[in-house]
């Protein structure tokens, strides 16, 4: 049987050169990942690169990268980076295979309907007001733990409405902080030093096994109170009650791992990064402080008020297009497949780099500068499908993405709107590459206060600056 053809057309072929004995072009990935993805379009539209003495094949051209987002089947999550994390998570959602995917994915989507999403920017918005309210002007603050602190909390709140800050929910917050420590490491230790029992070994299994017995309990919580909470968890209970059968406990606490993992560091990246975009480009923060005192000035947060907050949500898009915390994903190809004019045989693994299409000038004119305005529809209209990639694409699009957009555009609204940040001495703004996401190595934020804002005028509906 012929291999299917995936864009073959006039689509070009490339080796990236300059691969080192050993290594590939391992090394360089990490020290400088977005220099290395800048660089590969200029090799072709899919670029075989070394990964140690493994071949990976980056999709450099929109139109290929849509192909492998959406072919799951043949494109399907696996290699030694999904089998590891898998091996830490569990088979989740965002880890298990394209056969299992449908069914998880199905069960799950209801948890982000509108009405959830409205009851989660509650909890966004209770975080990071208490977040930005707790600051004293003049302070410096280290803005990637304390954001990431709010984005957990965040999780956490969505997850379990009503048992946040109990006993068993504390005992989940500190174990993913281990497993998280952990996860980098492990997907790049050989298998076997795996099981080797060190101290650090041993810590990690008994956090996972610690957050398996905390979520455990909170589940038989839930049953015992029998209620519908609104939240994440109540949502995958209830799919207990469906004919072909829900969630079982296990896949359950799989899932809630997932969600911790997935929805807390990405998050805490983009904010950091916007702050120091922003504090680079102080006429863009008082905007956002304006569209801020216009829109929120003064009332209850709203998850609805995100829409509303136009220009600072073209921000958080021009922050996830130069900076995408989700910077590396691989998939393995489950059947020979060719893919611009190449013969991809079975097993072999395909890179997912956002950043690769983020920064090219054939996309995005001067593609280095923060333009916010770029999103502005009549600009973005012309842009081709697969030239943002941020969320990823096809089935295994972000789960949170709308979640994640509307927590940071009110993040920043909330924040900016009280407070002028400036970066302090002792920052260092280069990428840091994470096993989940990429994020500035050290961010030091002087804040200002904003003087107090006259009463507000209530703004009509679908105002934006
Ligand atoms: C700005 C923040 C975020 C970014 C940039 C981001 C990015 C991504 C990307 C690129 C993927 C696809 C990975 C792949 O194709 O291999 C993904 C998957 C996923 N994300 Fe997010 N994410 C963010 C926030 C969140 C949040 C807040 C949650 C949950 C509350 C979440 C839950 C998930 C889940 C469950 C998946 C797996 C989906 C599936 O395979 O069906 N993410 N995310």
């Amino acid at each position: 049987m012929a291999a299917p053809d995936h864009g073959s057309g006039s689509r070009r072929f490339g080796v990236a050169p300059g691969a080192l004995p050993l290594v590939g072009h391992a090394w360089e990935l990490l020290r400088d990942p977005l220099a290395f993805a800048a660089r590969l379009p200029s090799y072709g539209d899919l670029v075989e690169v070394r990964l140690g003495p493994a071949r990976a094949y980056v999709p450099c051209h929109p139109e290929l990268l849509s192909r492998v987002l959406r072919d799951g089947r043949t494109f399907d999550k696996g290699g030694p980076f999904y089998d590891r994390a898998r091996g830490v998570l569990g088979g989740g959602v965002g880890t298990c295979r394209d056969a299992e995917h449908r069914r998880q994915r199905r069960l799950l989507q209801p948890a982000f309907s509108a009405a959830h999403l409205e009851r989660y920017s509650a909890v966004m918005a209770a975080q990071f007001t208490a977040l930005s309210e707790g600051w004293r002007d003049g302070q410096v603050i280290d803005a990637y733990p304390v954001l990431y602190e709010a984005a957990m909390r965040t999780v956490l709140g969505s997850l379990f409405a009503t048992r946040a800050g109990t006993a068993a929910v504390e005992t989940v917050h500190r174990s993913v902080e281990t497993i998280l420590d952990h996860l980098f490491r492990r997907m790049f230790l050989p298998g076997p030093l795996q099981r080797v029992p060190t101290a650090a070994n041993r810590r990690f299994d008994a956090e996972l096994d610690a957050l398996n017995r905390s979520v455990a309990a909170v589940i038989a919580d839930y049953r015992r109170a029998g209620e519908d909470h609104g939240d994440l968890l109540s949502t995958m209970l209830a799919t207990r009650r469906q004919d072909d059968g829900g969630l079982s406990d296990t896949e359950i606490a799989e899932q809630v791992l997932t969600m911790l993992v997935a929805g807390g560091d990405p998050v805490a990246s983009t904010l950091s990064w916007a702050l120091w975009l922003l504090a680079g480009h102080p006429a863009a923060a008082e905007r956002i402080r304006r569209e801020s005192e216009t829109v929120l000035g003064g009332q209850p947060v709203r998850g609805t008020d995100a829409e509303r907050l136009g220009y600072t949500g073209r921000v958080v898009t021009e922050t996830l297009r130069l900076y995408p915390p989700g910077w590396l994903f691989t998939r393995v190809t489950s059947a020979p497949v060719e893919l611009a004019g190449r013969t991809l045989p079975a097993g072999a693994t395909v890179l997912f780099m956002a950043p690769v299409l983020h920064r090219q000038a054939a996309l995005y004119p001067e593609p280095r500068r923060f333009d916010p305005d770029r999103w502005l529809p009549e600009r973005a209209a012309g842009l081709p499908h697969g030239a943002f990639a941020a969320f990823g694409g096809g089935a295994r699009q972000c789960l949170g993405n709308a979640y994640a957009t509307i927590e940071a555009v009110l993040a920043l609204s909330i924040i900016l709107g009280r407070w002028k940040v400036r970066c302090a001495a002792g920052t260092d703004a280069r990428p840091a590459a994470m096993a989940t996401n990429l994020r500035p190595r050290r961010l030091l934020l002087r804040l200002t206060r904003v003087p107090a804002a006259e009463p507000p005028t209530p703004s009509p509906p679908g105002r934006t600056t």
